[in-house]
């Protein structure tokens, strides 16, 4: 594990609270895992011994209805965490999650994860408000479900994409999501003609511009007024 690695890890919510020499008692318990553009690290239904930290590259959080239908649940970048509910509330897993980019994980067992919980309980807090965070999330997201035309739900999901992964430009914000546009419309949870249909509405405006697995956001402001 190389110094970026070791400050990747230490913006994840299981190391916030740690102490150099906590920290790197729990880095001893990480195992390495590789991942090529495309390839499934876990299935929805299987069961779960380990909890992920994204060192490199993006993964999605997906869901498929019985009919064949996916819901992506969320796009996870560097320093992120998931695999943990079934840590918590040992059941099979909730989401499938895949690699959208190539990508290196840290994997932190469950049987080593207990008892350094338990000789560590200010962990706890932090994985509390990870947790708080998603839920917050996800209830936005159900309420824009129900609420929120398309084309603001659209605007919603650039702009959290944006705070993930923008990097600023001289004329905006550079946003790879590395998504298609099928993936696009199944994080917003409508149909793709749709979704390009707002999106080329966008651009039209002048909002952004569309790019291969990108969008470049020229005018952040119209769209955060157009998400409300
Ligand atoms: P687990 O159920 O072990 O495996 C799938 C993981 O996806 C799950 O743990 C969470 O870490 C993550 N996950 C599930 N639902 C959501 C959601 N709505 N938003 C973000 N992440 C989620």
């Amino acid at each position: 594990m190389n110094d970026r690695d070791v400050e990747v890890l230490g913006r994840a919510p299981l190391f916030e609270a740690l102490d150099e020499e906590g920290a790197r008692a729990l880095r001893a318990t990480v195992a390495e895992v590789h991942l090529s553009r495309g390839q499934t690290l876990f299935s929805e239904d299987q069961e779960g011994d380990r909890l992920y930290v994204i060192l490199e590259g993006k993964i999605k959080l997906t869901r498929t209805a019985p009919d064949g239908r996916e819901n992506l649940l969320s796009v996870l970048g560097p320093s992120e965490m998931f695999g943990e509910l079934s840590l918590f509330d040992p059941r099979p897993r909730t989401a499938s999650a895949i690699a959208v980019t190539e990508g290196r994980l840290a994997a932190l067992g469950h049987t080593d994860l207990w008892p350094f919980l338990k000789g560590h309980p200010e962990i706890g807090v932090h994985l509390l408000r990870a947790l708080a965070q998603r839920l917050r999330r996800t209830n936005e997201i159900m309420a824009d479900l129900v609420f929120t035309d398309v084309p603001g739900r659209v605007a919603k999901a650039l702009l959290d994409l944006a705070e993930r992964f923008g990097q600023p430009t001289e004329t905006g914000l550079h946003v790879h999501h590395d998504l298609t546009q099928e993936e696009l419309a199944q994080l917003v949870g409508a149909s793709r003609e749709t979704v390009n249909k707002a999106l080329a509405d966008f651009a039209q405006r002048g909002w952004l511009r569309i790019e291969a697995r990108a969008v470049q956001v020229l005018d952040i402001e119209r769209l955060r007024k157009r998400s409300r």
